[in-house]
């Protein structure tokens, strides 16, 4: 299993971190995967400490923001070790929004290696606790110092470790999402579908208008007409109308192709369920919940998990979803993503990489 130099340090992290309180994004787990691209080739990469690095005022990404990111988690098996969850998507995920900022590809396979070895050097750092994980976060981005817009000639991939808890306050709890009415996030053509720093730079100000309305996320629309539904801020999103689970198509090109939301549409075809991948206009959602055919709605992501949303606020009008209960969906989705992940449930799909220790 062992791939890459290892640099041991000679202290730990762990006993700086609140394990009661996990939240998420607050920890930092031991080790860290770096990479670096020069002279047109990636090395070969190593495990070192998590610490800071040095860099100089005119790095090209503090610039031009030529950087994109992943994130995937690391699951404590039950049955022993730990299970990385679908790294083979997320590696071709980089490789996508590589291609869109102009970095150069990193091959996928020395990708879920480092993912695997960060996973195992960080191995006392997966919380037990149903529901918390080790998020995996993988950075990748311009490191030339030089000015002037054009793509960087060396690069960095960090891939670091986070253990967390739940991403939302209300864990499975339904949460309260407002439509953007005003603000956009991606346009056709442009870098919706990738995950890279100014679309979540995009999203701020709209979020914190929406915070200070009590809503914990944006829901966005098209950024041309503001007539259909794109996704939540860092998740997609689903509906359940007559029966049917209906999400957003990816052929716009302006949401995150969601590796969750691909696991909760084969999981959803596994259980009799009808999908349908459409463009889907504000004016059937409003529809559906008036004449009561829509009966759940739900946010789909690695960090959120599955996240059913209770309130959904548009124009002003707040319309309650299925009397901001989880939905039958919802939780059976939740349920059987989560057995999967922790090892509970047969993973009849391949999805998982076990990780032993
Ligand atoms: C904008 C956006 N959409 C969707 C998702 C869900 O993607 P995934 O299920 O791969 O985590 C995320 C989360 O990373 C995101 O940031």
């Amino acid at each position: 299993m062992f791939k890459f130099k290892f640099t041991e340090r000679n202290d730990t992290r762990y006993d700086s971190i609140d394990w009661k309180k996990l939240g998420f994004g607050k920890y930092f787990a031991d080790y860290m995967f770096v990479a670096n691209y020069k002279n047109g080739e990636w090395n070969k990469g190593e495990i070192v400490p998590y610490a800071p690095f040095m860099i100089e005022p005119s790095m090209m990404t503090l610039h031009y923001g030529q950087t994109i990111f992943e994130g995937l988690k690391a699951y404590y098996n039950i049955n022993g070790g730990a299970n990385l969850f679908r790294p083979n998507m997320n590696a071709k995920r980089l490789n996508n929004s590589a291609k869109k900022l102009v970095i150069p590809e990193f091959p996928e396979e020395t990708f879920i290696e480092a993912c695997k070895e960060v996973v195992y050097y960080n191995r006392n750092f997966i919380p037990q606790k149903r529901g918390e994980s080790l998020y995996i976060r993988p950075v990748m981005f311009g490191s030339s110092n030089m000015l002037g817009v054009h793509p960087a000639d060396e690069y960095m991939l960090i891939i670091f470790a986070s253990p967390v808890a739940n991403y939302y306050e209300e864990g499975l709890n339904p949460v309260k999402i407002k439509v953007a009415d005003r603000y956009v996030r991606a346009v056709r053509g442009g870098l919706g579908g990738a995950k890279t720093a100014a679309n979540y730079a995009a999203s701020l100000y709209a979020g914190m208008e929406a915070k200070k309305d009590g809503y914990s996320q944006v829901l966005w629309l098209d950024g041309v007409h503001l007539s259909n539904i794109d996704e939540v801020g860092a998740m997609n999103i689903m509906f359940v109308i007559d029966g049917k689970l209906i999400t957003p198509t990816l052929e716009t090109g302006t949401i995150l192709a969601g590796v969750t939301r691909d696991s909760v549409i084969h999981l959803a075809k596994s259980m009799g369920i009808e999908v349908q991948e459409r463009i889907i206009a504000i004016d059937e959602i409003l529809m559906g919940l008036e004449k009561g055919k829509l009966t759940e709605a739900f946010g789909t992501g690695t960090a959120a998990t599955i996240s059913p949303v209770g309130k959904l606020s548009f124009k002003g009008v707040e319309y309650i979803l299925n009397n901001n209960q989880i939905g039958e969906i919802s939780q059976k989705m939740y349920d059987t993503l989560l057995g999967i992940q922790y090892g509970e449930i047969e993973d009849k799909f391949n999805w998982t990489i076990k990780i032993d220790f």
